[in-house]
Parts: structure tokens; sequence; C-alpha cells
């Protein structure tokens, strides 16, 4: 039986999100639903930071912060891909599910100081607050500090910080879905769920890294 699909505008923290059937792109049969509900929101916002705000390139240095989270992961996979060198930032138990990722350096933020990461070309924060502010100086003449956190308090002295919310977008969410599809892409998936345990889910401390999927439906 055809199932319909209700689409439109809708409010999201009082952001207009536009959610008609031309920002949709179609699943490949083959992908598990649980593996494709992992993508779109932390993808898009991956591609859209790096590339839309970030301007990354070939060749360039990114830091990603929070290397091994829903975003974050998919930003270094991203980047690596386009050639870029990856340095990867977050607590001690993210070191290696960041370095399976393929990031070129971890940076674990619980010990190590932010500022010996060196100069980077971009910064794509997921965090916020100190973070945030303290990763402005890393940026090098003409580089981006991108964050999805917060409106930045602080600017890199010689480049541009951006803070943004993700747009739906079919062309990227299509590219998005080739690179599920062939595997150059893997969520990290943390656990999967019934609707009826969503609210144990997402209970701080006790959630499992990594996405967190709640399967609404059994079929
Ligand atoms: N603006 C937008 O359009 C947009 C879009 C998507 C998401 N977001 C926001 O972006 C944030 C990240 O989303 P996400 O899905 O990537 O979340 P996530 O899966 O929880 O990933 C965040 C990662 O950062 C790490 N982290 C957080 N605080 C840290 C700290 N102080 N030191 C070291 N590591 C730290 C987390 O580690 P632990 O798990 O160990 O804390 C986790 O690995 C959320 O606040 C989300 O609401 C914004």
């Amino acid at each position: 039986m055809a199932r319909r699909i209700r689409t439109g505008t809708f409010t999201v923290n009082g952001a207009s999100r536009d959610m008609r059937a031309r920002n949709l792109a179609p699943l490949p049969a083959d992908i598990d639903h649980a593996v494709a509900a992992a993508v779109p929101i932390s993808g898009l916002t991956a591609w859209q930071g790096l590339f839309d705000h970030g301007r990354l390139t070939t060749g360039q240095t990114v830091l990603v912060h929070g290397a091994a989270g829903g975003v974050g992961s998919i930003a270094v996979q991203l980047a690596q891909e386009v050639g870029a060198r990856v340095i990867g930032t977050g607590r001690a138990s993210a070191r290696d599910r960041a370095l399976a990722l393929g990031v070129d350096t971890f940076l674990d933020l619980e010990t190590e100081k932010l500022e010996h990461a060196g100069d980077v070309d971009v910064v794509f924060d997921v965090i916020g607050g100190d973070i945030l502010d303290r990763s402005a100086t890393l940026v090098r003449a003409g580089g981006t500090l991108v964050t999805i956190a917060m409106p930045p308090k602080v600017q890199p002295r010689y480049g541009r910080a951006v803070f943004f919310v993700v747009e739906p977008d079919r062309t990227q969410l299509t590219d998005l879905a080739a690179r599920l599809r062939d595997g150059r892409l893997k969520p990290i998936i943390g656990a999967v769920r019934p609707l009826a345990e969503a609210p144990a889910a997402f209970i701080p401390d006790k959630r499992t890294p990594g996405k967190t999927i709640i399967r609404v439906t059994e079929d």
C-alpha cells in the first residue's frame, strides 16, 4: 500500500524549514533504514560546514571538533575524501573511534592544549563555549572558523567566523546517499531503540556514543 508522506514548511527553533518533496532524495533500496536515518541532518551539516561555509579544498588543513560524534564523524570522512589533512578532537574516550575514521592527528581536549594543533585553514566546531572561543586563534589568514553550536563571540584575526543552521538540499543529500551506498561514508550508529524507549535513549551520560536511532515502526 502506498504511504503518504507529509511534507511542507515547518518551523524549528524559530527558523523556517522547507521540507517539500523537491528537497528529498530517494533512499537506495539496499541501505538499511537505521543507517540512512543517521545521515541527512549530520551529513548535510558536515557538508555545508566544510564546503559551503568553510570553503575547504584539497591540500588544506581542517580541525574538526567532536570528530567521533554525529556531525564530526561525517565531516572527518568528507574532508579526507577531498584530500584535506584532518585534525580531530574530542575526549580521550573518542580517540580510537576518531583514528578509525581516518583523522591524521587526534587531539585530546581533556589533556592536551588546543593551541598545540597549530595553524589550520578551517576549524569546524560542534561544541561551542570556551573551545569555540579559543579556536579562533588557530585559523590562519584567509581561513574560516565554522560553528554549528552558537554564534561565535571571538573572530579570527585575519579570517572569518560563521555560525549557520543546516538547510535542506536535494543535490547534497543525493551525493551523500551515493557515498553511503558505495561505502565511502559510514555513519557511526550508537543505538537503535524502539519509540517507547526514546526518552531513555537520550538521558545524558547513558547515551551510547554515535547516532541514536529511534525506530518508529517495526516493519
Ligand atoms: N546548527 C546546525 O544546523 C546543527 C546541525 C546539527 C547539529 N547541531 C548541534 O551540533 C552539536 C553536535 O551535534 P552532534 O550530532 O555531532 O552531537 P554528538 O553526536 O553528541 O557529537 C558531539 C561530539 O563532541 C564531543 N564533545 C562535546 N563536548 C566536548 C568537550 N567539552 N570536550 C571534548 N569533546 C566534546 C562529544 O563527546 P561526548 O559524547 O563524550 O560528550 C561528541 O563526540 C549539537 O549541539 C547539535 O544540536 C547543529
